[in-house]
């Protein structure tokens, strides 16, 4: 089928913001202003590309922006957009703002909506895939992850302090939805004893006798990393403290995880996934994601990069077990 040939495209940051968003937005307006097309920034997701929250951007609204977190075009989770007549309400907008092509700045919810208005009403929607819990399929990595992992890694090494001079066990809570990137990273970076991950089933009796046959062996420390969506730190804490008798603290690393200022990789990935997205929107390209793949940049079906992403956790978690002990 034909596509229409791009000269003003709309871009937008949608769901968990995270960092390099503005990196990449930078990009994204800069490139297309340099290839000679028109961007429109729309503010906070798809909510308000409902809401008609339009506005031109030029070379000079992105001044600046590079270095922060956050996302100069806000963010939400519209509930609305997910409706047949919020997501008529959305191709109203687009047309009243003779938008050619959009692009999408977010992780899996807000490609589901970018592939929703591909399948509906052929409109060109490219995807950037930016989430701190870097559960995209096709690509190897996602904007914000890089920058999640080392906030985490930044907070585990003090915990380690506190942790080794009163000879205690820290259970840390880190963010990653249903994934357990970011703990299996920080657990390898950090030198976690273990981990919780929900790809993989755990044992706290297990866990327990491991701690007691550490502390025979010496080891007066113990930092266990758990993946928000594997189980309750709380909880974890409380079973260990009842089957070893020994003192737990619980931290739960949160929304700090999702700010600060993007670490070079990110700010790189950003900058290349942003410049290729448009590239893509020109040469004709339609319902794809720009993925990176041993470094190269690709172009991956929205469908494929909406499905569940499969990992091999079980080299890594291997490796966390065998050093800490
Ligand atoms: O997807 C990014 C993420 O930070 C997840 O790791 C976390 O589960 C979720 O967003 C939290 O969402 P919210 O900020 O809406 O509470």
């Amino acid at each position: 089928m034909k596509i229409k040939k791009i000269k003003r495209i709309g871009l937008l940051t949608s769901g968990g913001d995270c960092p390099g968003m503005n990196a990449c937005i930078r990009s994204v307006v800069r490139i297309a202003i340099f290839k000679g097309l028109e961007v429109c920034g729309i503010f906070k997701g798809y909510q308000g590309l409902i809401e008609g929250q339009v506005k031109p951007l030029n070379r000079r609204s992105v001044s600046n922006i590079l270095s922060y977190g956050g996302t100069i075009l806000k963010t939400a989770r519209s509930s609305e957009f997910k409706s047949l007549p919020g997501q008529k309400r959305a191709k109203s907008v687009i047309e009243e703002n003779g938008l050619d092509g959009l692009i999408v700045i977010g992780g899996g919810g807000s490609f589901r909506g970018a592939h929703l208005l591909w399948q509906r009403w052929k409109f060109p929607v490219i995807g950037v895939p930016a989430t701190i819990d870097n559960d995209i399929n096709g690509t190897d990595s996602t904007i914000g992850a890089d920058t999640a992992v080392n906030t985490a890694l930044y907070a585990i090494d003090k915990i380690r302090d506190t942790a080794t001079s009163l000879e205690r066990i820290f259970v840390i809570e880190v963010m990653g939805r249903e994934t357990g990137y970011i703990a299996l990273q920080v657990g390898l970076a950090g030198g976690a004893e273990d981990i919780i991950i929900s790809e993989r089933r755990y044992n706290i009796d297990k866990m327990s006798a491991d701690i007691r046959a550490g502390h025979k062996k010496g080891k007066v420390s113990w930092i266990i990393v758990v993946a928000e969506g594997a189980a309750s730190a709380a909880e974890v804490a409380g079973k260990i403290t009842r089957k070893t008798g020994f003192e737990t603290r619980v931290t739960v690393l949160g929304h700090v995880q999702r700010g600060g200022s993007p670490s070079a990789d990110d700010r790189v990935l950003a900058t290349r996934l942003g410049a290729k997205a448009v590239e893509f929107l020109i040469a004709g390209q339609a319902d794809k994601m720009v993925g990176v793949v041993d470094s190269r940049i690709k172009a991956v079906d929205l469908s494929y990069a909406i499905k569940k992403k499969k990992v091999d956790t079980e080299t890594l978690y291997k490796l966390i077990r065998i050093l800490a002990l």
